[in-house]
């Protein structure tokens, strides 16, 4: 429903101060919004189990879609500003590698080429090996082709959240942690603002909902996380990413370091140089996990709800299932077969909150009015943090291009085909508790 229009000293309410809602917040504030609240769940800020809290996230502009190409490159102009994000920006390089040339490596090397990035262009094993420094051993990368964009690399993540938060309290926005809401106040279709679980009522002339993977299982009267995969409906798809580290020795960290990130396309596989505390991180962006939970207002159906720290303490919230240990060990192994034996020395399930077409959703919501939605980061919003919550705040504002307020509308239709982003690999599985990792499984593999 059309948002009336908003005036500066309209009191704004962001649920979530991860990246759509610090960004939003931050970005409101620059344009003289003087009433800018934002609330989360938890005590401690960042969020511990905010899918952007994290010790590094990939900051590229290879994507196959050149809205995101050419946003990623405003980010990046931005992330360089020393005097706002300090060293939170690494550019390493991101090596963008496609085993038998898939089509997504391929048209995302046209858009950096387009974007005049600075790009090697590898056709065979032998220019791939060279992209790393002469100490580490790599896989033989048969068959693979990339290239390496010298224009990207990766970004502290929890840090550059906290300096946005810190900025927006310096702006004179409100930030406040410890208040989960758990449902909509309104009036008729107008909604006036969030109840919180402590019972509180927080008013406001708009609410901009910003909760990440939380968004539907807290919002269940949206009606968006009930038929994950289904089609032509909206929905968020909220499903757990494994990941996994390896802690490096000070001489192995010194041997890897000058690697770039490392992202093939065609298995999902990625990994990051060593951090300064010299761990390694990688993932795969392919399989997921749902967690559906009994839900009582419609037993029959449920919402995927992530499992994390903060609802299943410090060890158990962040195990894994044993697959994916295996699945990660192996992808490892095909680009640094010495670190393949190391043991994991820790693990994580994110979580993703995605659209089938894998865009976010920003805009009003069709049905409430002063209501708007700023999620479904569909695993790849972390990189535009310093520019994302600008897409929200001319949405807010009614300034969004009509194009754009289309590509991120709430309410869009999706083609059947919509998942084919992730290529036919979109497995999803329900998670099984007793398939979880168990610490023996990330034990130093004995070859
Ligand atoms: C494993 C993994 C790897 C990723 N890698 C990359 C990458 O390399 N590059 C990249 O660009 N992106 C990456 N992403 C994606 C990126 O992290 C997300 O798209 C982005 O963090 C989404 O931001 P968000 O604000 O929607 O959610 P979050 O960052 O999760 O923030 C949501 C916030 O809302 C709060 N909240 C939730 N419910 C409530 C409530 N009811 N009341 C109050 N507060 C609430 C939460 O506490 C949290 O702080 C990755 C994601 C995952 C999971
Ligand atoms: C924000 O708006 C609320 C509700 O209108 C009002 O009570 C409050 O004083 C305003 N705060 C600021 C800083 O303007």
């Amino acid at each position: 429903m059309a948002t009336s229009k908003v005036q500066h000293d309209d009191k704004i309410l962001i649920v979530g101060a991860g990246c759509f809602g610090i960004s939003t917040a931050y970005h409101l504030l620059k344009r003289g919004f003087t009433n800018v609240t934002v609330i989360d769940r938890s005590d401690v800020l960042p969020a511990p189990d905010a899918a952007g809290t994290d010790m590094n996230k990939i900051v590229r502009t290879s994507y196959s879609d050149d809205f995101y190409s050419r946003l990623a490159h405003d980010a990046i102009a931005a992330w360089k500003k020393v005097e706002e994000w300090g060293d939170c920006y690494q550019e390493s390089g991101v090596l963008v590698l496609g085993s038998g040339g898939t089509s997504y490596a391929t048209q995302s090397y046209l858009n950096d080429v387009a974007l005049g990035s600075r790009i090697n262009l590898l056709e065979n094993a032998e220019s791939i090996h060279a992209v790393f420094p002469s100490d580490v051993r790599t896989g033989a990368f048969e068959n693979y082709h990339g290239y390496l964009n010298f224009d990207g690399g990766w970004a502290r993540a929890a840090d550059g959240v906290s300096r946005m938060t810190a900025a927006v309290v310096a702006l004179g926005g409100k930030v406040v942690s410890g208040k989960p809401a758990v449902g909509l106040l309104k009036q008729g279709q107008k909604v006036t603002g969030v109840r919180c679980s402590s019972g509180e009522e927080i008013n406001a002339d708009l609410v901009v909902i910003a909760a990440g993977s939380w968004t539907a299982s807290s919002f269940t009267e949206l009606n968006i996380g009930r038929e994950c995969l289904a089609t032509g409906q909206d929905f968020l798809c909220i499903f757990g990413q494994s990941v996994a580290t390896i802690q490096l020795t000070e001489e192995e960290a010194a041997n890897y370091r000058h690697c770039p990130v490392v992202l093939d396309f065609a298995s999902g596989f990625y990994a990051f140089p060593p951090t300064d505390k010299n761990v390694f991180k990688m993932a795969i962006d392919h399989a997921g996990y749902t967690n559906y939970l009994p839900d009582d207002t419609t037993p029959e159906k449920s919402t995927s709800t992530p499992r994390t720290i903060l609802s299943h303490g410090s060890e158990d919230g962040l195990r894994i299932p044993r697959k994916m240990v295996k699945l990660l060990r192996h992808s490892l192994s095909l680009v640094y077969p010495d670190l393949a034996k190391k043991p994991f020395a820790c693990t994580r399930l994110c979580w993703y909150t995605d659209s089938p077409d894998g865009d976010w959703i920003i805009g009003p919501h069709p049905s409430f009015e002063g209501l708007v939605l700023a999620t479904a980061g569909s695993g790849h919003a972390y990189k535009f943090l310093p520019v994302l919550g600008q897409l929200v705040a001319d949405s807010v504002e009614g300034k969004l291009a009509p194009e754009i307020a289309r590509k991120f509308a709430l309410g869009r239709q999706y083609a059947e085909s919509s998942y084919s982003r992730r290529s036919g690999h979109m497995d999803l599985e329900d998670l099984s508790v007793q398939e979880l990792c168990e610490p023996k499984d990330l034990e130093a593999e004995s070859s």
